[in-house]
């Protein structure tokens, strides 16, 4: 049953409620999950399908406006946002002061907060050319901050953006060809780096999510709030396990740990270890995006002609976890992140990338929920309630007598 907040206003009631494990934040009708039956639909089409059938640009279409754009509007989009994808010059500066070795991550957020002070004529969230403009803005520039940070990462010149090609190609280009080389994609590698990133375009109000929109519930900018967005999804529990996946298998195949003695860590709760890349606060089944990446791992890995020792570790981890009563028991499947990394490996990036590129791919999902709250009349301030569990009242004691 469906508890609405006027009622609990009334009442004076407040609900306490952990991590909102039971608490809607918001209505939404842009992502659909069945956490039973694994099943999860962007504006209503099934996950499969736009991961087999559409690119990424038409997704995040999709997720922002609500329909499938027609041709003439995808090229329209296509053609605003290629226009857009150069960064000024003194964005570029700003992104080369970083040292070498910090976190992407924090590059990331660092860069989506400065291109706000680069574009004030997009800045106000209830203009709605100016948020037009500041989502094809985004959404253009992300896929170079993206590939410049990797870039800066391996220590190789930045490249320009090619307006003519199509956004996950150029985004390869930029990251991986060599300055004044002729420089064609992969088609697999092309094509397995669009799915991905439609596989994270958009996942309802989980932690990225929830953060974007409550830091545009005050009203703040969708630069402001997409920034804080980044930040959420950094952290290990939830865009930072693809990276602590990749970590975990290498750690197991470099003989710190057989399989099974990993496993029996796990169990075990050892110094608090998790098997990372399992376990979903929604999924009580396979993820289906995990499957889908599970699919595609083994074709990229044999176009590349790469032989990923890690895969094994990983199948071999799973197949102990869905037959043994404690995953059993509690649900756990491989979520997106448990394969991903194998396949961003084999193209080139490093782990500490990885959550970049989930924060690429979750852009068009975090744009759609900001100005599907901006949008919605019953948007309120956030500001959840606390069960306070402090000291009573005391008096004020001069230091000297304490
Ligand atoms: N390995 C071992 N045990 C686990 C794992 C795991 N990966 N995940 C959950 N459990 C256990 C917990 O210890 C707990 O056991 P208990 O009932 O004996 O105490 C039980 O399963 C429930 O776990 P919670 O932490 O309460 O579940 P919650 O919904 O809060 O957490 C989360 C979900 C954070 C994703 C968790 O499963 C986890 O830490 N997984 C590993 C990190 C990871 O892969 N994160 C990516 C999430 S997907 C994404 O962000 C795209």
């Amino acid at each position: 049953g469906i508890v609405v907040s006027s009622l609990l206003k009334e009442t004076g009631l407040v609900t306490y409620d952990p991590g909102f494990m039971n608490t809607a934040s918001t209505s939404s009708a842009i992502t659909y999950i069945d956490g039973d039956q694994g099943i999860l639909r962007y504006r209503g089409y099934p996950i499969e399908q736009l991961a087999e059938r559409s690119t990424f640009l038409e997704v995040a279409y999709l997720l922002v406006y609500g329909e499938l754009p027609d041709a003439a509007a995808l090229e329209a989009f296509t053609e605003r946002v290629n226009r857009h994808t150069l960064v000024p010059e003194q964005f570029r500066a700003f992104l080369s002061a970083f040292p070498r070795g910090g976190h992407p991550m924090s590059v990331m957020a660092s860069a989506m907060n400065a291109l706000a002070t680069f574009y004030p004529e997009s800045l106000d969230p209830h203009d709605d050319e100016a948020v037009d403009l500041a989502t094809v803005l985004i959404l253009a520039k992300i896929r170079t901050i993206t590939s410049y940070v990797h870039r800066s990462m391996t220590d190789e010149p930045l490249l320009y953006p090619d307006y003519a090609r199509g956004y996950v190609e150029d985004f390869l280009r930029m990251s991986f060809a060599v300055p004044y080389q002729q420089w064609e994609a992969d088609p697999v590698v092309a094509s397995a780096m669009d799915k991905l990133l439609i596989l994270h375009a958009d996942h309802e109000q989980n932690c990225s999510t929830s953060t974007v929109r409550i830091v545009g519930s005050s009203n703040a900018n969708l630069y402001a709030s997409v920034a804080a967005g980044i930040n959420a999804l950094s952290g290990p529990s939830h865009g930072g396990a693809n990276e602590a996946v990749l970590l975990m298998l290498e750690r197991i195949r470099s003989g710190g740990d057989s399989v099974e003695t990993f496993m029996k860590k796990v169990k075990n709760k050892e110094d608090g270890v998790r098997l990372m890349g399992f376990g979903h606060r929604v999924y009580k089944s396979y993820d289906p995006r995990a499957a889908i990446v599970k699919k595609h791992a083994d074709a990229v890995l044999e176009s590349l002609g790469v032989k990923d020792e890690l895969l094994d570790i990983a199948l071999g981890l799973e197949e102990i976890a869905l037959n043994d009563d404690y995953f059993v028991e509690r649900k756990l499947y491989p979520n997106v992140d448990f394969y991903t990394g194998l396949i961003y490996k084999a193209i080139g990036f490093s782990p500490a990338m990885f959550t970049p590129l989930f924060a690429l791919g979750r852009m068009p999902g975090w744009i759609a929920q900001w100005r599907e709250m901006m949008k919605d009349p019953s948007t309120k301030i956030g500001r959840p309630r606390q069960i306070y569990t402090g000291a009573t009242e005391r008096d004020y004691v001069p230091a000297e007598q304490r």
